[in-house]
């Protein structure tokens, strides 16, 4: 059997703590699926083509696909032939929601595991949420995130 890793999230955008979980995945996966939803509940910065295309450039390696999911992320691993959903834990904080998410899909897709990383120490406190805001208020996020994603969070947040 060769097992095939699906890696969900928003992505909005990429950065260096995904990229890093990417990697660690492949150590166990033979292939994975960066899974970018279509549905956010927030009105994302970026574009879902920009999200995919950032996270193509940033991972370019070929046991790596990248893909958008609309629907619930259980169908999608499904249809994908997949059996590993993987995400990363930071702080104790993601837990609760972490594990309510991995018990609800493993209901409705009992065949489908969830395997939690734990963030490592360099990537530990990093958040899309926060290098958004960093780079909104003029911050520089280049510690932590791709050059191309930085270069595009500056263009999206340009002063005029
Ligand atoms: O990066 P995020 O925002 O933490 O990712 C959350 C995501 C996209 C993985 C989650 O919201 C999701 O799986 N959405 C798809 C819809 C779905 O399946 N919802 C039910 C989850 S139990």
């Amino acid at each position: 059997m060769t097992p095939v890793a699906v890696f969900p999230g928003s992505f909005d955008p990429l950065t260096r703590g995904h990229e890093d979980l990417v990697r660690r995945a492949l150590s166990f996966a033979d292939k994975v699926i960066v899974a970018v939803a279509v549905n956010l509940t927030k009105q994302p910065l970026f574009t879902l083509d920009e999200r995919v295309s950032l996270i193509r450039q940033a991972v370019a390696d070929p046991r790596v696909e990248v893909r958008s999911f609309d629907g619930l992320l259980a169908d999608f691993v499904r249809a994908a032939g997949a059996t590993l959903i993987v995400r990363g834990l930071r702080a104790v904080s993601d837990f609760e929601y972490e594990i309510q998410m991995a018990n609800m899909n493993a209901r409705m897709e009992p065949n489908i595991e969830t395997i939690f990383l734990m963030a490592s120490d360099r990537h530990q406190f990093i958040a899309s949420s926060l290098v958004k805001d960093i780079a909104r208020l003029g911050g520089d996020t280049s510690q932590f995130v791709s050059k191309k994603v930085f270069e595009r969070l500056k263009a999206k947040f340009k002063r005029s």
